[in-house]
């Protein structure tokens, strides 16, 4: 299967690439990669990313930039990183992707518990997160040629420990469960699921 990773150079981006190579072609894929670059931000650069692979078979996103810090600089300008950033770059991965990938195919985004479970500092990943949820559980019922969408949802993860301090009482994600997640929503079947591993 040749499995499209945006955000491939992050912490989940990194070990996911790495799982999935054993056993698939793997397209790495962030903003500075050496081959092929994307900022989601931008619908062009999105699109000159797909012209650029050509047929794929999945796109995993692990790239979700959003801001992050004290609810009083949260404003109308921070508040639209995650709007640009994790909201409408996920959203347009799939928009402009559904004219790109193969039928059958998968798109898999990345959300968060925070969409359901808000702590300090990070109003603007829930408010995206919802978001991207919503956007995935009505992109199932639009999308053509058997092509699926889900969205994988974690608590802070494992590979994380920078931000265990905001995540008070969470019990992080081994980074073997976030896997298994992407594999469910790749691999399987399912689609319009907001997976929790
Ligand atoms: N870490 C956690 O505990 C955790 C838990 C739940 C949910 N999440 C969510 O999961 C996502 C990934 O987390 P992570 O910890 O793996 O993040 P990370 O280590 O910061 O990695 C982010 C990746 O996205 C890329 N990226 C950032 N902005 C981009 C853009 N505009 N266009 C294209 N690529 C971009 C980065 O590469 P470049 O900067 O080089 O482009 C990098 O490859 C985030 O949305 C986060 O909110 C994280």
């Amino acid at each position: 299967m040749k499995i499209v990773i945006v955000g491939a150079s992050g912490t989940m981006g990194t070990y996911l690439s790495n799982a999935f190579a054993k056993e698939h072609e793997i397209v790495r894929i962030d903003r500075k990669s050496p081959e092929i670059q994307v900022d989601i931000t931008s619908p062009a650069s999105i699109e000159n990313m797909y012209k650029q692979i050509g047929a794929f078979d999945a796109l995993i996103c692990t790239a979700g930039p959003t801001y992050v810090g004290p609810w009083k600089n949260l404003h109308a300008d921070t508040f639209r990183i995650g709007v640009e950033g994790k909201m409408m770059g996920q959203i347009n991965l799939v928009l402009i992707g559904q004219n790109y990938i193969n039928p059958k195919g998968s798109f898999t985004l990345i959300t968060g518990a925070l969409a359901h479970e808000p702590q300090k500092n990070f109003a603007n990943a829930s408010a995206a997160n919802a978001a991207v949820e919503g956007f995935v559980r009505g992109a199932a019922i639009e999308l053509e040629h058997g092509i699926r969408i889900n969205a994988v949802s974690p608590t802070v993860i494992e590979a994380s420990p920078q931000y265990f301090p905001f995540f008070p009482g969470e019990i992080p994600v081994t980074m073997k469960q976030l896997e298994f997640g992407f594999r469910k929503s790749v691999f399987g079947a399912s689609t319009g699921q907001i997976i929790k591993p």
